[in-house]
């Protein structure tokens, strides 16, 4: 789809990108004359997507666990080394399991407060410092879930541990507004990808049905009747780091096909 979101040249960022929402960000970046760095954290699931995306334009891969404060800071560094700074900085995440918070353990809560609610915000602070050391008037992208705006006890870690993202985008927003940098978020709905497989056979196993039931079930919530691509995402993502985007700062956008019923 033809789009022009005026990202000719613009040094991106994206963690998590080796498949799924990170990947199909980076895509809609590259299709947008973006210069990309992508994440993740394993070398090779990363070449391959390093590869695959390559024939889009000019895109270099950094590995790294964004769960860890040394790979954390080695992110950042090798990125501003390869791009000279950052203009937008798109923040994905891995998952942590499903499962209700009865079946949590002490070990499972602290991983994945390190994956879903330490990472970011460590994350926005160090890239933060480099768009203000730098004078970027940058765009930070969060990608989190409409469960921060309607947990289910089905992903207990993700519906408790990703609200922190709503916190991050509007405390963050504040602080870094009067530079000129801006900090929003996404909240994806279902969107195709490793993940709804898994939450699909997570559900069938634990209800005695078939993975395919438990996709129709899913799809039958959605007003819009279908699971959404990472294309779909990927361009909400892009108008938020853009300048299309230049007076919203703080916001948290569904995109999700209409599945969040509530109104804040
Ligand atoms: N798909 C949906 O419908 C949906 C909806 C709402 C929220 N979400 C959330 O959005 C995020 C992305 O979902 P997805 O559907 O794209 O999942 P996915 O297809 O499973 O992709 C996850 C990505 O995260 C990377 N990753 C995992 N742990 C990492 C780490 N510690 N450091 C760096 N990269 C890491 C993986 O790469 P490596 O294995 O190579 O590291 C992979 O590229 C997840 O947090 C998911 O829970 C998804």
């Amino acid at each position: 789809m033809p789009t022009s979101f005026g990202l000719k040249d613009a040094r991106v960022l994206v963690t998590a990108a080796s498949q799924g929402i990170g990947y199909g960000a980076a895509k809609i970046f590259l299709e947008e004359g973006a210069r990309v760095v992508i994440n993740s954290s394993n070398p090779d699931r990363l070449e391959k997507a390093r590869s695959s995306l390559s024939p889009l334009g000019e895109v270099r891969s950094v590995t790294a666990d964004i769960s860890k404060k040394d790979e954390i800071e080695k992110l950042v560094s090798e990125t501003l080394k390869q791009l000279g700074g950052i203009d937008t900085f798109v923040y994905v995440t891995g998952s942590p399991v499903p499962g209700p918070v009865m079946e949590q353990t002490y070990e499972a809560w602290e991983s994945a407060s390190r994956l879903l609610s330490v990472s970011p915000a460590y994350l926005a602070r160090r890239v933060g410092e480099s768009m203000v050391d730098r004078k970027i008037k940058g765009r930070m992208v969060f990608s989190a879930s409409y469960r921060i705006r309607e947990p289910s006890p089905t992903i207990a870690l993700s519906s408790v541990l990703r609200t922190s993202i709503g916190g991050l985008v509007r405390t963050l927003s504040r602080e870094l507004g009067p530079k000129g940098i801006r900090v929003n978020a996404v909240l994806p709905g279902y969107i195709m990808t490793g993940r709804i497989n898994q939450i699909a056979e997570d559900a069938a196993r634990r209800r005695n049905i078939t993975k395919e039931q438990a996709t129709a079930e899913i799809e039958s919530q959605i007003p819009l009747g279908r699971i959404g691509t990472t294309e779909e995402l990927g361009r909400a993502i892009a108008f938020l780091g853009s300048e299309m985007s230049s007076y919203i700062t703080g916001a948290m956008l569904p995109v999700d096909g209409g599945v969040l019923h509530s109104i804040g």
